[in-house]
């Protein structure tokens, strides 16, 4: 569904990204690991079309989406979430998780998942805030939940979209464990239910390895492992740049 191949992307003389390249099928969950700086933030914003790159191509679908706005993006199934939780915050939380909505995406399972046959705002709270555990601040603004709270709220927002591929940037980074296994486990589940491919950037070991099918490793700007988490684990580059002896 996805195809990268060789993206670049300077910022002046640094290289955030250099030479990335990666493919993610329907349906499975990748998990993009690596060191501070490696580059993986940098990597999903050139997919989702918040940075154009330098060199490179990133195909979905087989169409060529480099220097597609992030909005067309969202409309034509891709989505994301932020590493640092975006500012919206006089809005409530169905607001937002309404805002994710206002960008159609392709997914007609996700939508029949969404909407059934009954009224948004209880659909989206039954589907959506429920599972992860918003239900009961789906009136409150933004800014009166905690931070664990208000990624979930980004999580609901980007699956609002209806993505068929999903990018999330440290979905659980800064959230208590059990909470963090409770967002991943509901992404796992959505993804089980609906079939969408997830791209998830993540520094909690545990929670990749128990979320994702296939494991990349970045690290100075480009690839350097692509297999299962328990061989990333003991891969010896790997160790050595990122999960250390
Ligand atoms: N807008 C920018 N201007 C200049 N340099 C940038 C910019 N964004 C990122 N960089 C640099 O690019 C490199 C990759 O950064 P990036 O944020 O993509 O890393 P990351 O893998 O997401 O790290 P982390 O795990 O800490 O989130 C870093 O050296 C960073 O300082
Ligand atoms: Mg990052």
């Amino acid at each position: 569904m996805l195809k990268a191949r060789d993206v670049t992307v300077r910022f002046g003389g640094v290289v955030a990204v250099g030479g990335m390249s990666i493919d993610v099928h329907a349906g499975e969950i990748v998990g993009l690991i690596g060191p501070n700086g490696a580059g993986k933030t940098t990597f999903i914003n050139a997919v989702s079309g918040t940075y154009v790159p330098t060199q490179g191509t990133i195909s979905w679908r087989d169409e060529d989406i480099v220097g597609h706005s992030p909005s067309r993006l969202a409309r034509i199934g891709v989505g994301r979430t932020f590493q640092n939780v975006a500012s919206l915050n006089d809005l409530t939380v169905l607001d937002v998780v309404k805002v994710g909505r206002s960008v159609h995406g392709h997914s007609r399972g996700l939508r029949e998942f969404l909407c059934g046959s009954r009224a948004d705002d209880e659909a989206l709270t039954e589907r959506l805030l429920e599972p992860l555990g918003l239900a009961d601040h789906r009136h409150s603004p933004l800014q009166m939940l905690s931070y664990g709270h208000r990624k979930a709220v980004d999580i609901a927002r980007a699956l609002a979209s209806e993505p068929d591929l999903l990018l999330l940037d440290e979905p659980v980074a800064g959230v208590a464990p059990a909470e963090a296994f409770a967002l991943a486990g509901f992404v796992k589940q959505v993804r089980d239910l609906l079939g969408c491919a997830v791209v998830m950037v993540e520094h909690k070991m545990d929670v990749v390895m128990s979320t994702c099918d296939r494991v990349v490793v970045m690290a100075e700007g480009c690839k350097i492992f692509d297999g299962s988490g328990e061989a990333a684990q003991s891969d010896a580059e790997v160790r050595r740049v990122y999960l250390g002896d």
